[in-house]
């Protein structure tokens, strides 16, 4: 049963200890990673890539790059999300998927691909990394709530060598590993923890 949003927010913990027998199938995780692209994204370029880590022996060269966290090789999957700095290369196929799907027309869509172009192949290096990482980070959220709605348990990890990662997957240098996602089922209650009170938040 899916539940309320506001209850997942509060039942999402950060997960470390992870069932090794627990078995997650790779479509179910593509579920989730599907469910997690409605997030919004700058001019909507989505530019979240993603790798699932199943295979053994990719977690044995993965895990010392992560700080040697248990969870790359306890978890069912590790999900690494990619944040692909050239976005703007996929402006025209969204547009067009925007008009074909009827939500703009062709000349709506022929103004946005060419501006949304532009703008942000005008960007400098820094400006669309700072992008991609934050709409990174929007995704990262939404897998996890929507892993908490399917009853899995996930653990955020950005404690790694991003360009070691980059190296084992031989990713291009415009993509660049953001965060890693551990998915599968917690072993024990997971830690609590606090948050700020909203009077030391408020500026
Ligand atoms: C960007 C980011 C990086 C994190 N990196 C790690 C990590 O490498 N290892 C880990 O065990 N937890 C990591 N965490 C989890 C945080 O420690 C955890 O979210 C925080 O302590 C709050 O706990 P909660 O998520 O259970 O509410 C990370 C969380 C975020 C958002």
């Amino acid at each position: 049963m899916e539940r309320m949003i506001t209850q997942l927010m509060n039942e999402r913990k950060a997960t470390r200890q992870f069932d090794p027998n627990f078995h997650l199938a790779e479509e179910e995780v593509h579920e989730l990673i599907e469910m997690a692209t409605t997030s919004p994204s700058s001019s909507n370029l989505q530019p979240w890539r993603f790798i699932v880590v199943r295979d053994e022996d990719v977690r044995k060269q993965l895990r010392p790059l992560a700080l040697n966290q248990a969870q790359i090789e306890e978890a069912s999957a590790i999900v690494v999300i990619v944040a692909d700095t050239r976005m703007h290369e996929r402006v025209e196929q969204i547009n067009r998927m925007n008009e074909t799907s009827g939500y703009m027309t062709k000349e709506q869509a022929d103004r946005k691909i060419e501006r949304d172009y532009e703008t942000y192949e005008g960007k400098s290096d820094i400006e669309r990394f700072k992008i991609a990482m934050f709409d990174a980070g929007l995704i990262t959220m939404s897998l996890t709530l929507a892993a908490t709605a399917k009853g899995i348990d996930s653990g955020i990890m950005g404690g790694f060598d991003p360009e070691g990662v980059a190296s084992l997957f031989e990713l291009d240098e415009h993509l660049v590993p953001a965060i890693l996602v551990a998915l599968g089922k917690r072993r024990e209650e997971p830690q609590q923890t606090t948050r700020l009170p909203l009077q030391d938040i408020l500026l």
